[in-house]
Protein backbone atom coordinates (compact mmCIF):
# COMPACT_ATOMS: atom_id res chain seq x y z
CA UNK A 1 0.00 0.00 0.00
CA UNK A 2 2.82 2.20 0.59
CA UNK A 3 4.04 2.00 -3.17
CA UNK A 4 0.17 2.97 -4.17
CA UNK A 5 0.78 5.52 -1.98
CA UNK A 6 3.48 7.35 -2.83
CA UNK A 7 2.48 6.78 -6.70
CA UNK A 8 -0.76 8.11 -6.54
CA UNK A 9 0.71 11.23 -4.04
CA UNK A 10 2.85 12.19 -7.11
CA UNK A 11 0.14 11.90 -9.79
CA UNK A 12 -2.16 13.36 -7.68
CA UNK A 13 0.28 16.32 -7.70
CA UNK A 14 0.71 16.57 -11.47
CA UNK A 15 -3.21 15.99 -11.93
CA UNK A 16 -5.01 17.99 -10.20
CA UNK A 17 -8.53 18.08 -11.95
CA UNK A 18 -10.92 15.02 -12.01
CA UNK A 19 -10.19 11.87 -14.40
CA UNK A 20 -13.50 10.81 -15.83
CA UNK A 21 -12.56 7.75 -17.56
CA UNK A 22 -9.11 6.00 -17.44
CA UNK A 23 -7.84 3.42 -20.38
CA UNK A 24 -5.66 1.60 -20.61
CA UNK A 25 -4.35 0.66 -24.18
CA UNK A 26 -2.82 -2.31 -25.62
CA UNK A 27 -1.13 -3.53 -27.94
CA UNK A 28 -1.21 -1.24 -31.61
CA UNK A 29 -3.68 1.26 -29.53
CA UNK A 30 -1.19 4.03 -28.35
CA UNK A 31 -2.17 6.27 -31.42
CA UNK A 32 -5.51 6.92 -29.47
CA UNK A 33 -3.55 9.73 -27.72
CA UNK A 34 -2.99 11.65 -30.86
CA UNK A 35 -6.47 12.43 -31.16
CA UNK A 36 -6.01 14.07 -27.45
CA UNK A 37 -5.71 17.72 -26.28
CA UNK A 38 -2.57 16.55 -24.33
CA UNK A 39 -2.26 18.43 -20.59
CA UNK A 40 0.30 16.24 -19.49
CA UNK A 41 2.70 13.29 -20.41
CA UNK A 42 4.54 11.24 -18.08
CA UNK A 43 6.89 8.78 -18.41
CA UNK A 44 6.16 5.61 -16.27
CA UNK A 45 9.84 6.20 -15.47
CA UNK A 46 8.84 9.72 -13.58
CA UNK A 47 6.04 7.73 -11.10
CA UNK A 48 7.64 5.94 -8.23
CA UNK A 49 7.32 2.21 -8.40
CA UNK A 50 6.73 2.87 -12.19
CA UNK A 51 8.84 0.55 -14.28
CA UNK A 52 9.10 0.60 -18.55
CA UNK A 53 7.12 -2.30 -19.81
CA UNK A 54 10.06 -4.78 -21.18
CA UNK A 55 7.39 -5.26 -24.05
CA UNK A 56 7.66 -4.38 -27.94
CA UNK A 57 4.32 -2.35 -28.95
CA UNK A 58 4.29 -0.74 -24.90
CA UNK A 59 6.11 2.81 -24.59
CA UNK A 60 5.05 3.45 -21.24
CA UNK A 61 3.86 6.88 -21.28
CA UNK A 62 0.67 8.21 -18.99
CA UNK A 63 -0.78 10.87 -21.11
CA UNK A 64 -3.66 12.72 -19.67
CA UNK A 65 -5.64 15.53 -21.26
CA UNK A 66 -9.30 15.72 -22.95
CA UNK A 67 -10.92 13.75 -25.60
CA UNK A 68 -14.06 14.65 -27.15
CA UNK A 69 -15.24 16.82 -23.73
CA UNK A 70 -14.12 13.83 -21.27
CA UNK A 71 -11.07 14.06 -19.04
CA UNK A 72 -9.08 10.60 -20.11
CA UNK A 73 -5.94 9.80 -18.35
CA UNK A 74 -4.47 6.89 -20.62
CA UNK A 75 -1.56 4.91 -19.75
CA UNK A 76 0.48 3.42 -22.81
CA UNK A 77 1.44 0.14 -21.30
CA UNK A 78 1.04 -1.83 -18.42
CA UNK A 79 2.74 -4.63 -16.32
CA UNK A 80 2.55 -8.67 -17.42
CA UNK A 81 3.01 -11.04 -15.16
CA UNK A 82 5.61 -12.68 -17.42
CA UNK A 83 7.31 -9.85 -17.29
CA UNK A 84 8.38 -10.88 -13.73
CA UNK A 85 6.42 -8.59 -11.52
CA UNK A 86 4.87 -9.39 -9.36
CA UNK A 87 1.18 -9.58 -9.29
CA UNK A 88 0.81 -6.68 -6.95
CA UNK A 89 3.07 -4.84 -9.25
CA UNK A 90 0.76 -5.89 -12.02
CA UNK A 91 -2.32 -4.17 -10.32
CA UNK A 92 -0.14 -1.42 -9.22
CA UNK A 93 -1.59 1.16 -11.58
CA UNK A 94 -5.44 0.10 -11.06
CA UNK A 95 -4.83 0.71 -7.75
CA UNK A 96 -3.22 3.77 -8.25
CA UNK A 97 -6.14 5.06 -10.07
CA UNK A 98 -8.29 3.58 -7.50
CA UNK A 99 -6.72 6.24 -5.13
CA UNK A 100 -7.04 9.04 -7.53
CA UNK A 101 -11.01 8.24 -7.57
CA UNK A 102 -11.34 7.06 -10.68
CA UNK A 103 -15.00 5.26 -11.43
CA UNK A 104 -14.73 4.44 -15.13
CA UNK A 105 -12.20 1.91 -16.62
CA UNK A 106 -11.63 0.97 -20.05
CA UNK A 107 -9.12 -1.91 -20.56
CA UNK A 108 -7.89 -3.32 -24.21
CA UNK A 109 -5.86 -6.29 -25.14
CA UNK A 110 -4.95 -7.84 -27.96
CA UNK A 111 -5.81 -11.39 -27.69
CA UNK A 112 -6.37 -14.90 -29.35
CA UNK A 113 -9.78 -16.22 -30.42
CA UNK A 114 -11.04 -19.47 -29.52
CA UNK A 115 -14.67 -19.09 -30.77
CA UNK A 116 -15.11 -19.89 -34.12
CA UNK A 117 -16.76 -16.52 -35.44
CA UNK A 118 -13.34 -14.59 -33.61
CA UNK A 119 -11.20 -14.41 -36.41
CA UNK A 120 -8.16 -11.99 -36.68
CA UNK A 121 -9.28 -8.48 -37.03
CA UNK A 122 -12.37 -8.87 -34.81
CA UNK A 123 -13.26 -6.48 -32.09
CA UNK A 124 -15.14 -8.44 -28.66
CA UNK A 125 -16.11 -6.72 -25.90
CA UNK A 126 -15.58 -8.77 -22.83
CA UNK A 127 -18.53 -10.06 -21.05
CA UNK A 128 -16.77 -12.20 -18.45
CA UNK A 129 -13.55 -13.70 -17.76
CA UNK A 130 -11.97 -16.59 -16.57
CA UNK A 131 -8.83 -16.53 -13.96
CA UNK A 132 -7.85 -19.93 -14.10
CA UNK A 133 -4.05 -19.65 -13.78
CA UNK A 134 -3.89 -16.05 -12.85
CA UNK A 135 -2.52 -15.97 -9.05
CA UNK A 136 -5.00 -13.72 -7.13
CA UNK A 137 -4.05 -10.40 -6.58
CA UNK A 138 -6.58 -9.62 -3.88
CA UNK A 139 -4.35 -12.27 -1.71
CA UNK A 140 -3.07 -11.13 1.52
CA UNK A 141 -4.42 -8.26 3.83
CA UNK A 142 -7.40 -7.01 1.90
CA UNK A 143 -7.09 -3.12 1.71
CA UNK A 144 -10.31 -2.39 3.31
CA UNK A 145 -10.90 1.46 1.84
CA UNK A 146 -10.95 -0.05 -1.57
CA UNK A 147 -13.47 -2.94 -1.17
CA UNK A 148 -14.13 -6.34 0.73
CA UNK A 149 -12.49 -8.83 1.54
CA UNK A 150 -14.35 -11.08 -0.33
CA UNK A 151 -15.87 -9.22 -3.31
CA UNK A 152 -18.68 -10.02 -5.79
CA UNK A 153 -17.07 -10.90 -9.19
CA UNK A 154 -20.81 -11.53 -10.72
CA UNK A 155 -20.72 -8.35 -13.38
CA UNK A 156 -17.39 -7.45 -14.00
CA UNK A 157 -17.57 -6.24 -16.40
CA UNK A 158 -20.63 -3.22 -16.19
CA UNK A 159 -23.04 -4.95 -18.03
CA UNK A 160 -25.14 -1.49 -19.18
CA UNK A 161 -21.73 -0.07 -20.61
CA UNK A 162 -21.23 -3.25 -22.43
CA UNK A 163 -24.81 -2.44 -23.77
CA UNK A 164 -23.96 1.02 -24.77
CA UNK A 165 -20.72 -0.09 -26.04
CA UNK A 166 -23.31 -2.55 -28.40
CA UNK A 167 -25.28 0.30 -29.60
CA UNK A 168 -21.98 2.62 -30.56
CA UNK A 169 -21.10 -0.22 -32.43
CA UNK A 170 -24.33 -0.48 -34.24
CA UNK A 171 -24.12 3.20 -34.42
CA UNK A 172 -21.46 3.16 -36.61
CA UNK A 173 -21.40 0.19 -38.15
CA UNK A 174 -18.41 -1.78 -36.92
CA UNK A 175 -19.02 -5.28 -36.26
CA UNK A 176 -17.99 -6.53 -32.83
CA UNK A 177 -18.48 -9.39 -30.75
CA UNK A 178 -19.47 -10.23 -26.99
CA UNK A 179 -17.07 -12.92 -25.09
CA UNK A 180 -15.27 -14.68 -21.86
CA UNK A 181 -11.79 -13.53 -21.99
CA UNK A 182 -9.32 -16.73 -20.16
CA UNK A 183 -6.38 -15.63 -19.07
CA UNK A 184 -2.71 -17.49 -19.39
CA UNK A 185 0.15 -16.41 -17.67
CA UNK A 186 2.42 -16.85 -20.69
CA UNK A 187 5.15 -15.75 -22.45
CA UNK A 188 4.90 -18.71 -23.90
CA UNK A 189 1.76 -19.06 -26.64
CA UNK A 190 -0.81 -21.37 -25.45
CA UNK A 191 -0.33 -25.49 -26.85
CA UNK A 192 -3.21 -26.63 -29.12
CA UNK A 193 -4.16 -28.95 -25.79
CA UNK A 194 -4.28 -26.06 -23.69
CA UNK A 195 -6.71 -24.09 -26.11
CA UNK A 196 -8.76 -27.33 -26.05
CA UNK A 197 -8.87 -27.21 -22.49
CA UNK A 198 -9.58 -23.65 -22.49
CA UNK A 199 -12.89 -24.01 -24.79
CA UNK A 200 -14.06 -26.97 -22.89
CA UNK A 201 -13.89 -24.30 -19.82
CA UNK A 202 -16.05 -21.68 -21.87
CA UNK A 203 -12.90 -19.22 -22.70
CA UNK A 204 -13.88 -17.41 -26.14
CA UNK A 205 -10.53 -16.20 -26.02
CA UNK A 206 -7.56 -15.89 -24.75
CA UNK A 207 -4.75 -13.71 -23.55
CA UNK A 208 -1.77 -12.86 -20.67
CA UNK A 209 -3.60 -9.73 -19.36
CA UNK A 210 -6.37 -7.09 -18.14
CA UNK A 211 -7.27 -10.17 -15.55
CA UNK A 212 -5.85 -9.02 -12.88
CA UNK A 213 -6.62 -5.71 -13.43
CA UNK A 214 -10.40 -6.37 -13.36
CA UNK A 215 -10.38 -7.74 -10.59
CA UNK A 216 -8.82 -5.13 -8.64
CA UNK A 217 -10.30 -2.79 -10.15
CA UNK A 218 -14.03 -4.64 -9.92
CA UNK A 219 -12.78 -4.81 -6.15
CA UNK A 220 -12.38 -1.25 -6.30
CA UNK A 221 -15.93 -0.78 -7.31
CA UNK A 222 -15.16 0.98 -10.79
CA UNK A 223 -16.97 0.27 -13.48
CA UNK A 224 -14.93 -1.51 -16.09
CA UNK A 225 -15.86 -2.19 -19.92
CA UNK A 226 -13.49 -4.67 -21.47
CA UNK A 227 -12.42 -4.33 -25.04
CA UNK A 228 -10.36 -7.20 -27.08
CA UNK A 229 -9.10 -6.76 -30.64
CA UNK A 230 -8.95 -10.87 -31.83
CA UNK A 231 -5.04 -10.75 -33.31
CA UNK A 232 -4.47 -14.12 -34.35
CA UNK A 233 -6.93 -17.31 -34.45
CA UNK A 234 -5.18 -19.43 -30.72
CA UNK A 235 -2.95 -22.33 -30.68
CA UNK A 236 -3.99 -25.31 -33.04
CA UNK A 237 -6.81 -23.23 -34.75
CA UNK A 238 -4.64 -21.09 -36.80
CA UNK A 239 -1.32 -20.93 -38.16
CA UNK A 240 1.90 -20.44 -35.99
CA UNK A 241 1.88 -17.40 -33.45
CA UNK A 242 4.28 -14.95 -33.34
CA UNK A 243 4.36 -11.58 -31.57
CA UNK A 244 5.07 -9.47 -34.53
CA UNK A 245 1.79 -10.66 -36.48
CA UNK A 246 -0.03 -9.62 -33.31
CA UNK A 247 1.01 -6.68 -33.96
CA UNK A 248 0.69 -6.38 -37.35
CA UNK A 249 -3.19 -7.32 -37.28
CA UNK A 250 -3.43 -4.50 -34.74
CA UNK A 251 -1.91 -1.99 -36.49
CA UNK A 252 -4.20 -3.08 -39.53
CA UNK A 253 -6.83 -2.64 -36.93
CA UNK A 254 -6.35 0.71 -35.10
CA UNK A 255 -7.93 2.67 -36.86
CA UNK A 256 -11.63 1.10 -36.88
CA UNK A 257 -10.87 0.45 -32.84
CA UNK A 258 -9.77 3.64 -32.12
CA UNK A 259 -13.10 5.28 -34.25
CA UNK A 260 -14.89 2.90 -31.88
CA UNK A 261 -13.20 3.74 -28.47
CA UNK A 262 -13.65 7.66 -29.23
CA UNK A 263 -16.91 7.06 -30.00
CA UNK A 264 -17.42 4.92 -26.67
CA UNK A 265 -15.95 7.79 -24.84
CA UNK A 266 -18.15 10.41 -26.26
CA UNK A 267 -21.53 8.99 -25.48
CA UNK A 268 -21.21 5.99 -23.24
CA UNK A 269 -19.41 7.40 -20.07
N1 LIG B 1 -2.60 -16.09 -26.71
C1 LIG B 1 -2.26 -15.33 -25.66
N2 LIG B 1 -2.05 -14.03 -25.74
C2 LIG B 1 -2.21 -13.44 -26.95
C3 LIG B 1 -2.56 -14.18 -28.08
C4 LIG B 1 -2.76 -15.58 -27.96
O1 LIG B 1 -3.08 -16.30 -28.92
N3 LIG B 1 -2.63 -13.30 -29.12
C5 LIG B 1 -2.34 -12.08 -28.59
N4 LIG B 1 -2.09 -12.16 -27.29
Amino acid sequence: MEKVNQASKYLAKEISEPIDIAIILGSGLANLVNDMTVIKEIPFTNIPHFTASTVVGHESKLVYGTLLGKRVLALKGRFHYYEGHDIDQVVLPIRVLAKLKVKNLILTNACGGISDHLLPGTLMLIRDQISLFCPSPLRGANYDEFGPRFPDMTNIYHPELLAKAQEVATKLTIAVQTGVYGYFPGPMYETPAEIRAYELLGCDAVGMSTVPEAIVAKHAGMNILGLSLITNKAAGLGGNLSHDEVLMIAQQAETRTITFLKEIIKTVF
